[in-house]
């Protein structure tokens, strides 16, 4: 037995009738946590925001602006997100670090300057609102504000996932190691990629691109899988393993519900909306089976986030864009991509999320969703004095109907 470590570390056997441990207990603060509790802003923990920009920001020592954590529930450790803002006519420090960096330019315009230890020049390329563009891991990389006005920008990182298994903050930050495999530094490494091909694993449409100059904008290949008419891209970023789509639903159309793990978090772009999100348990259809209450709703704008499985396990969620306007919205994943959960390499792997209930998927179709859905989106959109496009035939009981003709 221990004695030399404190009388509150002190532990005693357990009796024949007793279990070892406390039992219950405070949920340990992760070394990522530790961290960000040491940056001296602050750490913004809830279901999601309506608007990003309402979070409070304060003085960022380590980066120069000012900044807010964001850490959604259900994505502790999954990936780490904040807000900065970069001051008018003013630049963030320069950084190097260990994990991955997507940026969302909510406001402003500026420019980037990217490079590795030793390199002649630095790569510098534009951004403006609306702008997505991916850091290169441990490359060297300085932001900075082209205007008079401040600029806020979304980073999302896997800044959790490397810090929590180094465990260490110095080896995150000043690491020697150089990437070349992910900075060629060849001139056209920011030149936008327009080019589609499939994803390699579920043959989706996606783009090799490091920079997108405005994803509120571009165009979406059709991709039909969420609702009549829905697109969609998957931007494949400086050889990240960060996942994340960009999509859209039609005007007057939501997306089908689906269950999953935590991980996805969704920010929208144009129109506005409400999601819902739900335990699986509670099945597709909680409000007529009385447990409306256990469901959680987050209303938002353009700039606003919410957790798309806020338990952790596997949640239903659903999004309803109300605006006349399409539904744009991009959601952020880390590393836990969808397709890629643990499982021997090679086995039989299906896109649950895409394929309905009766069929061995996780989507709830139209036709067995709550009807309380249908009738609140219907009622809304009138408020709205927007167009209703969700058509009867989706709603047929055993259709297979999933798409605009
Ligand atoms: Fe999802």
């Amino acid at each position: 037995m221990p004695h030399d470590i404190g009388a509150q570390s002190h532990w005693h056997e357990p009796g024949a009738n007793q279990k070892a441990g406390y039992g219950k207990f405070g949920r340990p603060a992760s070394r990522y946590d530790l961290f960000m509790q040491s940056e001296g802003i602050p750490i913004f923990r809830d279901l999601g925001v309506s608007n990003v920009r309402n979070l409070p920001l304060q003085p960022w020592k380590r980066l120069g602006g000012k900044g807010s954590y964001i850490q959604l529930w259900g994505t502790e450790g999954k990936w780490g997100n904040y807000v900065v803002e970069v001051p008018g006519a003013g630049a963030l420090n320069v950084e190097k670090h260990m994990f991955e960096k997507i940026c969302f330019v909510v406001e402003g315009r500026g420019t980037t300057e990217v490079w590795l230890e030793g390199d002649k020049k630095r790569h510098i390329f534009e951004w403006q609102k609306g702008s997505l563009f991916s850091i290169p891991l441990n490359a060297y990389h300085r932001i900075v504000n082209a205007t008079s006005s401040p600029a806020l920008i979304l980073c999302g990182t896997t800044g959790p996932n490397v810090m929590n298994a180094l465990n260490s903050v110095d080896a995150v930050f000043n690491n020697a190691y150089q990437f070349r495999d992910r900075f060629s530094g060849a001139d056209d490494f920011y030149k936008p990629n327009e080019d589609i091909e499939p994803d390699p694993v579920r043959g989706l449409a996606m783009r090799r691109t490091n920079l997108i100059p405005d994803i509120v904008n571009c165009e979406l290949p059709l991709d039909n899988r969420r609702s009549p008419g829905y697109r969609r891209i998957e931007p494949y970023m400086t050889e990240n393993t960060f996942y994340l789509w960009i999509a859209q639903h039609e005007n007057g159309r939501y997306s089908k519900a689906h269950a999953h793990t935590s991980a996805a978090v969704l920010l929208c772009l144009t129109g506005k909306g409400y999601t819902y999100t739900w335990p699986e348990h509670l099945g597709p259809t909680p409000w007529k089976d009385g447990k409306g209450d256990e469901v959680r709703r987050l209303d938002y704008e353009p700039g606003g986030i919410v957790t798309a499985a806020p338990g952790g396990n596997r949640w239903y969620h659903q999004h309803f864009g109300v605006s006349k306007e399409p539904f744009r919205l991009t959601a952020w994943f880390g590393p836990h991509a969808p397709g890629r959960e643990a499982g021997v390499p090679g086995e039989k792997h299906t896109d649950v999320g895409a394929i309905d209930l009766p069929d061995g998927g996780t989507a709830i179709p139209y036709w067995m969703e709550d009807p309380f859905l249908r009738q609140e989106y219907a009622n809304t959109l009138k408020r709205e004095g927007a167009e209703n496009r969700m058509e009867e035939k989706f709603y047929e009981p055993g259709t297979k109907y999933s798409f605009a003709d």
